[in-house]
This record gives structure tokens, C-alpha cells and sequence, in this order.
């Protein structure tokens, strides 16, 4: 929540990059963090992020240049900073010299493909937003070999638990009896959306690779390897959730 400018002090601080939300609610409750040289231990404290010096165990903590990474995320690793299960994140392929950058949505343990990093918080907002319908692009062998009714039924949209998905662009790459290959473009994003899709229309997902986001090809960047995206990249981006089509914004389904 903001008032005039204003942020609570857990949102201000992490929108340096010094840290993420969590983390700078935790840090502020153990006494880590000054605001205008004051140790301020709530973090709902209102502070004005232009005019409050703040700082986090005694170093300044002042805005980070926006930054917009790329991984090639393999199957196997969890999108979350820190897991409560121990397993392996995807920070454990991210340069440790990076300013904080949050994932823009979440890919699935068992999902492999583009996953993007930031820590300009308006522009991962814009990217997930489920009305800025940006297209993700995925590929996906699936059991049994689907016919031109289940392709259709994909494409028009098919019903889930949580409401109808909107139409997608489907098609067929391969397979044989045992296995289809396809690649699907979407426009949102729910939870397991692509498995849930597959699942409705009587298949399961057996491997799901995320290819593009809006203007972004994950190309032919290395598994596990990452790179910052260059301005032309970040342009293209932005333009591409800027041509928001006209429709009310909503917080159902956010895209992935
Ligand atoms: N859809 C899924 O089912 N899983 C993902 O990881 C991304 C999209």
C-alpha cells in the first residue's frame, strides 16, 4: 500500500534491491534497520522513499539501476528465493554480485524455459498482470496422440476449476501414437495452467519447455546459463505490456 508517495518501510527498503520483501520484514523486526539514522522496527512504518535515508545493518540502501535478467531455468530447481523444503532455487544460477532481482512469475519445478529476473517491480506488475494478456510461448510433449477435436478444444479454451482459459494459439509439432508434441501460446498465466489444460482434454503433460515471453526468445542461451537483457530488449518489452488491449484489470489468474 502507498499514501502520497509514501511506502510502508518493508516495500521502500525493498525496492532499493536491497533485499527482498520478506527478507526486509524480518531484518527490520530484528533492529537491522535505520531510517534517517533511527532503528525503526516495524515494518508497516510509513517512510518517503525519495526523502528517508534508509539503511540496512549500516550501509545506505539506495535505489538499484533496474535490471532485467534472463535464465535458462532445467528442470529440477524451485522458483523462490528460499524454500522451505530445502530444495535447490533458481538463485543458485544467478550471479552472486546481482543487485536483489525477484522472478517475473513462476515456472514449475518440472519446468524448463525462459524465466525472467527483476527488480523493477512496475514492469514484473505489468508483465504478470493477467490484462496485459503478454503471450508466453510453450512447448510440450504430452501422452497419447491428440486429435484435431482436442488441438480445437485447447485453442477455443477449455474449462478449469478456476473459470474457462481464454483461447490459445495450438499447434501440433510432432509425435507419434504414444506421444504429441505441440507448442501453445497463452495469454495468462494461472498455476500449472499448461498441465491443467493437457489434463482437461484428456492428456498429461510429460515435459513443458517455456520458449518466449511477449518480444523475448530464450534463443540459444545454455541451460542454467542467465544473462542481462540489453536496452533494445528491455524497449521491446515494455513497449509489448504498454499495448495493454482495453479491459478491466483484474487480480484473477496472474500470468506466470
Ligand atoms: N504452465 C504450467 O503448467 N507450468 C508452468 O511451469 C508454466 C505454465
Amino acid at each position: 500500500m502507498t499514501t502520497s508517495g509514501k511506502k510502508t518501510l518493508d516495500r521502500a527498503l525493498a525496492r532499493t534491491g536491497a533485499c527482498s520483501r520478506s527478507v526486509a520484514r524480518a531484518a527490520i523486526a530484528a533492529g537491522r534497520v535505520q531510517v534517517n539514522g533511527r532503528t525503526v522496527r516495524d515494518p508497516d512504518t510509513w517512510v518517503d522513499p525519495v526523502r528517508d535515508r534508509l539503511a540496512l545493518d549500516g550501509s545506505a540502501a539506495q535505489a538499484a539501476r533496474k535490471e532485467v535478467w534472463m535464465l535458462h531455468k532445467p528442470t529440477g530447481l524451485v522458483t523462490t528465493a528460499r524454500d522451505e523444503h530445502g530444495r535447490d532455487t533458481v538463485y543458485a544460477l544467478l550471479p552472486p554480485d546481482l543487485p536483489w532481482l525477484a522472478p517475473v512469475g513462476r515456472l514449475d519445478q518440472d519446468t524448463s524455459g525462459l524465466l525472467l529476473f527483476t527488480n523493477d517491480s512496475d514492469l514484473a506488475h505489468s508483465i504478470t498482470e493477467p490484462a496485459t494478456e503478454l503471450a508466453k510461448t510453450y512447448e510440450a510433449e504430452c501422452r497419447g496422440e491428440l486429435g484435431a477435436d482436442a488441438l480445437q478444444q485447447l485453442a477455443a479454451g477449455v474449462l478449469l476449476a478456476d473459470g474457462p482459459t481464454r483461447p490459445a494459439r495450438v499447434e501440433r509439432l510432432g509425435g507419434d501414437a504414444r506421444t504429441t508434441r505441440l507448442r501453445l501460446v497463452i495469454t495468462e498465466g494461472r498455476n500449472r495452467q499448461v498441465r491443467r489444460m493437457l489434463t482437461a482434454v484428456g492428456s498429461r503433460v510429460l515435459a513443458l519447455h517455456r520458449t518466449r515471453i511477449g518480444p523475448l526468445q530464450l534463443g540459444d542461451l545454455p541451460v542454467g546459463a542467465c544473462r542481462r537483457l540489453d536496452r533494445a530488449e528491455v524497449a521491446a518489452l515494455r513497449a509489448a505490456v504498454s499495448a495493454v488491449p482495453n479491459r478491466p484489470r483484474t487480480n484473477r489468474g496472474r500470468a506466470r
